[in-house]
């Protein structure tokens, strides 16, 4: 059995198998670009975050139905729950589908059919953190906070993502104003492509707790010795930041030296469909790199449940679990 975990770093249309996105095509009408399963999968190489992001927002165009994004949300749960995931937070991306005329309700409900019951029928709590799109205008962002009013009941945060250089944190500062007035907790990519200054800036000019990817903050010293003493979690994507040539090779990844340093980094897998592989194959294939210890392991696992935005007696239920686990 693998390791219990929770999963905090996943983007939902990131987890669109090619085989679904087929099918999906089929039964909406909608055309792909791609004539097999297989030339899609051949397309997943990719030279940077930029050019992966053209694919995964061009594939999003499958996603139309409140039924896609029960289906989409169903798939990876099932997933999930054989990979030991017991908590998963969960990135979505309205405008990606709002600006090609997917209501925000279409989405929302559509994966909420998925997640309200998901701990009865898989096994796995959920939270959803809805992330704005960086390289879209900051009144992008508002309008897409506002639609979520409504449904503020469902989204325990709000996130950051898409290209990241170019587009600093700073220029969100109102909108996370306002979705912390409103009760939502903040987390935001930085440190990907991006530099360590993005990661300063996100949690000083946006009030984040978490930060996603983070990796270059090992560039600042300072930075990392903030980032230990304030115990700021980091969810690491390691088989990401190689697709994407964050870092060379996974034996080049600095995940135990982030770990011997003393940083609360977890590990997630971003884009499973995209990146070659879950949660559990993160784990197992950064383990094997850098041949992390048991401890190690047991630390990526136990910071995994003190970086989620659970309630206290949720989360000493699950460490209690990873307690009594034997790797
Ligand atoms: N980085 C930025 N934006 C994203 C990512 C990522 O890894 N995945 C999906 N959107
Ligand atoms: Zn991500």
């Amino acid at each position: 059995m693998p390791v219990p975990k929770a999963e905090l770093h996943l983007h939902i249309e990131g987890t669109l198998e090619p085989e679904l996105a087929f099918a999906l095509a089929e039964r909406d009408g909608t055309e792909l670009p791609f004539a097999s399963v297989e030339e899609l999968r051949a397309a997943y190489r990719f030279e940077d975050l930029q050019s992966f992001l053209d694919l995964y927002y061009r594939l999003t165009d499958v996603l139309q139905t409140e039924q896609d994004f029960t289906d989409l949300a169903e798939a990876y749960l099932s997933r999930a729950s054989a990979e030991g995931v017991r908590h998963a937070e969960i990135f979505f991306d309205p405008q990606a589908h709002t600006a090609r005329g997917v209501p925000f309700a279409t989405v929302i409900d559509g994966l909420w059919k998925a997640l309200y019951d998901s701990e009865q029928r898989y096994g796995i709590s959920t939270a959803l953190i809805m992330c704005f799109l960086r390289d879209l205008s900051a009144e992008s962002a508002l309008e897409t906070l506002n639609a979520a009013e409504p449904y503020l009941d469902r989204i325990v945060a709000v996130g950051l993502d898409s290209a990241e250089v170019g587009h600093p944190p700073a220029k969100f500062a109102a909108v996370y104003r306002r979705a912390r007035e409103l009760g939502l907790r903040a987390v935001a990519h930085a440190g990907e492509e991006g530099p360590a200054a993005y990661v300063a800036e996100a949690l000083d000019v946006l009030g984040v707790e978490r930060i996603d990817h983070g990796i270059r903050v090992l560039e600042d010293p300072m930075l990392v010795e903030r980032l230990v003493r304030e115990r700021i979690p980091l969810t690491v994507c390691p088989f990401s930041n190689v697709r994407l040539r964050v870092v060379d090779r996974l034996a080049d990844h600095p995940l135990r030296r982030m770990l011997d340093l003393g940083l609360v980094a977890t590990v997630n897998s971003d884009d499973p469909a995209y990146f070659g592989g879950y949660v559990h194959e993160n784990f197992d294939g950064i383990q094997a790199a850098l041949d992390l210890t048991v401890d190690h392991l047991r630390t990526l696992a136990r910071n995994s449940f003190e970086a989620s935005f659970i309630d206290e007696p949720t989360r000493a239920r699950y460490l209690a679990e990873l307690d009594a686990y034997t790797f």
